[in-house]
């Protein structure tokens, strides 16, 4: 079958499309249908099935006979460490886990933190969550104690896993003082946390709160798989709004079971057995989908890397991890390749390798730009697969279905629509914009499974964020165009988001903490470009009247306090004082004026500026930094 019949198979009967899918999963009851609408705007997939992901990413796989097939490979150049868990000891491993849960009181429907670097553990401890029922909420590493905080007190977890630290290259990070200050800062106490000790950094734990890891389960029963109903959280993942608040992605178990497994064979063209390397961060949706869930619930073979792109230990580490361990797809953002070719050019190390078996880069998490592209056609001789998704979906919205047909790739274009979203182009009136034509992305509704039904008790929030501007259909964020061949095509994001190194961020959150600064009377943060990370944040201080101190002392302040509330991940370095902040007369800031000023872009001046001499002031800071660059 071609994409487009598969497509049009969806759009004609997209609920036996559905059940057809269905069938690849391993229920205890199955579903009676698979969409529920009679909640609309709020839909459901296979809400009256009961079944268990722990069982469909591990069990089934043993009781079919391959127990001996490696489940996880776990790479860490920063520590020197390589294992491999097969789903056998992958079974044990999740199964003794869960039980010790259990038996500290950790039940179906209670919360659970995973606050880990990129370690095995942090993938056993997801599945014994969604084993016993238990709905877990990873939060990144990168993250400082205030973002943790502020998860710990929506999610209310009963428990927190977490390891002593992370190994960031060249620097160990402590992560037990930050656990630690985020559950004194939140006002939601978990019930008990377990640490991982890691050598680098032995944690203290507190007496009464903290298990160590080994200890905890030490001499516990198993846990059998808890069967949940379809509609039964499998995970919250938190991701950036406009607010300092983040959302709470509700990921259904049965659609997040159906879709991720449609998608582990139709769009990235794996098979069971096939190595499947998304080289991510589990404390992203990537790496929710593609390092723990997709290639478990299929039977494939994941990869866990602990390591960068570049100087762990060189440019050529993804090289040796793709022959080492015969990666037939790897899955990274764009701005990892732009790291390793800005340091090897010429794809030098490139050539120590064997990389036959590679088949397919797939790039996600910002666009690919055509010169990073090409880069990677040229120096790999794969095809190179731009495709685009959101923490919300938690599967690609549009993609180059691989494993269906592979479509001729377009520059600059995640390719086209998946079965399951119908993607429009809208004007601010709600119009479709004429082929080729500039507008808000958005999705018809229903979404389809694995995609979020709502934001973890925040149901209004979720109708106000995302369904409120255009009726009937979920709002991306994205702004872009779709051409004459029906190729989607990312341009912007429509809201105060940014992409900082394929990670999403708030400028708004950023704000909120530079406000917080004793001397900061008014700010604002805008995304400018930046050649490796795609975007970096760059912060205006506008600081209250009589302060006297030197100026570069207040900025370094601010680089701190950012680094401390919101973490390095936020990469946030560049900040300078101005006297005002333009602003339309309403007393809206021109952020994007500013950004078109820094990016040195063309722009035209807003009809409605209150003062346009503001401009000149700004241009002019800008140039005593260095923008534009
Ligand atoms: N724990 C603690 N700190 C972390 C961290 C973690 N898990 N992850 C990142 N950080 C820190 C880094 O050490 C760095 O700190 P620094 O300011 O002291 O140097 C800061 O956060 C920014 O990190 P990062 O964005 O990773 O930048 P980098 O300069 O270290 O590396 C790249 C640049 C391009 C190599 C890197 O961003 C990368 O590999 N990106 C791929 C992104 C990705 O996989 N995205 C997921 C979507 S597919
Ligand atoms: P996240 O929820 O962190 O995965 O970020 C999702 C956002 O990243 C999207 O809404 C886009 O703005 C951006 N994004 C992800 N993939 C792509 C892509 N392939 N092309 C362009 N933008 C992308």
């Amino acid at each position: 079958m071609t994409y487009k019949q598969v497509y049009q198979n969806w759009q004609q009967d997209p609920e036996t499309f559905w059940m057809q899918a269905a069938k690849a999963i391993d229920w205890v009851k199955p579903p009676s249908k698979a969409l529920f609408d009679e909640n609309a705007p709020y839909y459901e997939w296979f809400k009256d099935a009961q079944v268990n992901t722990c069982y469909n990413a591990v069990d089934r796989h043993v009781e079919a006979g391959n127990g001996d097939r490696v489940a996880l490979i776990y790479d860490s150049p920063v520590t020197g460490v390589k294992s491999k868990t097969t789903y056998s000891e992958m079974l044990d491993q999740v199964a003794r886990f869960a039980g010790a849960l259990q038996a500290r009181g950790v039940t179906k429907g209670d919360r659970v933190i995973i606050y880990m670097p990129m370690v095995p553990e942090a993938v056993v401890a997801m599945l014994a969550c969604s084993r016993i029922g238990a709905v877990h909420s990873v939060v990144f590493g990168g993250f400082a104690a205030n973002e943790l905080a502020t998860r710990i007190d929506d999610a209310t977890p009963k428990a927190i896993i977490a390891a002593s630290c992370g190994v960031e290259p060249g620097r160990v990070v402590a992560y037990k003082p930050l656990l630690d200050g985020a559950i004194d800062l939140a006002s939601h106490k978990p019930d008990f946390c377990v640490i991982l000790q890691r050598k680098m950094e032995i944690a203290d734990l507190v007496e009464g709160r903290d298990h160590d890891w080994q200890a905890f389960q030490d001499g516990a029963e198993p846990a059998d798989c808890v069967p949940v109903s379809g509609d039964h959280p499998v995970y919250i993942l938190y991701t950036s709004g406009t607010t300092g608040q983040p959302k709470g992605v509700i990921r259904p178990t049965a659609g997040h079971l159906v879709a991720l497994h449609w998608s582990m064979k139709n769009i990235y063209d794996i098979d069971p057995g096939d190595v499947f390397w998304a080289a991510s961060d589990v404390g992203w949706v990537v790496g929710h989908s593609y390092i723990c869930y997709g290639q478990l619930i299929q039977g494939s073979t994941s990869i866990l890397f602990e390591g960068k792109p570049v100087g762990t230990p060189d440019a050529g580490t993804f090289w040796r991890v793709i022959s080492e361990y015969n990666v037939k797809a790897l899955f990274t953002a764009p701005t990892a390749f732009r790291a390793i070719k800005r340091v090897d050019p010429d794809g030098e190390l490139l050539k120590q390798y064997d990389l036959s078996c590679l088949k397919i880069l797939f790039l996600a998490g910002e666009r690919t730009d055509p010169d990073t592209l090409h880069w990677a056609e040229d120096k790999l001789g794969v095809p190179v697969i731009d495709h685009w998704w959101q923490t919300e979906t938690g599967w690609p919205i549009a993609a180059n279905p691989m494993g269906i047909e592979a479509l001729p790739v377009k520059d600059g274009s995640p390719s086209v629509p998946m079965p399951g979203y119908d993607v429009r182009i809208l004007s601010d009136t709600g119009e479709e914009m004429p082929t080729g034509e500039l507008g808000a992305i958005v999705i018809k509704l229903p979404l389809p499974p694995g995609t979020l039904p709502s934001l973890w008790h925040a149901d209004e929030r979720y109708r106000a964020s995302y369904l409120t501007t255009f009726e009937g259909y979920y709002e991306t964020g994205d702004a872009g165009y779709v051409d004459e061949d029906g190729y989607l095509y990312i341009m912007a994001r429509t809201d105060d988001v940014i992409n900082v190194a394929g990670h999403r961020l708030s400028t708004g959150a950023m704000e909120e903490v530079l406000a917080a600064h004793a001397d900061v009377a008014e700010c604002a943060v805008i995304g400018v470009a930046d050649k490796l990370k795609g975007q970096l944040p760059m912060g205006f201080l506008c600081l209250n009247a009589g302060v006297s101190r030197d100026r570069a002392d207040v900025i370094a302040e601010c680089v701190a306090l950012m680094r401390a509330k919101i973490g390095p991940v936020a990469a946030f370095k560049l900040a300078l004082v101005v006297e005002r902040l333009p602003k339309t007369r309403s007393g809206k800031i021109l952020r994007g004026t500013m950004v078109s000023i820094a990016d040195g872009k063309p722009y035209k001046m807003p009809a409605t500026i209150d003062d346009p001499v503001i401009l000149d002031e700004i241009t002019a800071a800008l140039k005593t930094i260095g923008y534009p660059a």
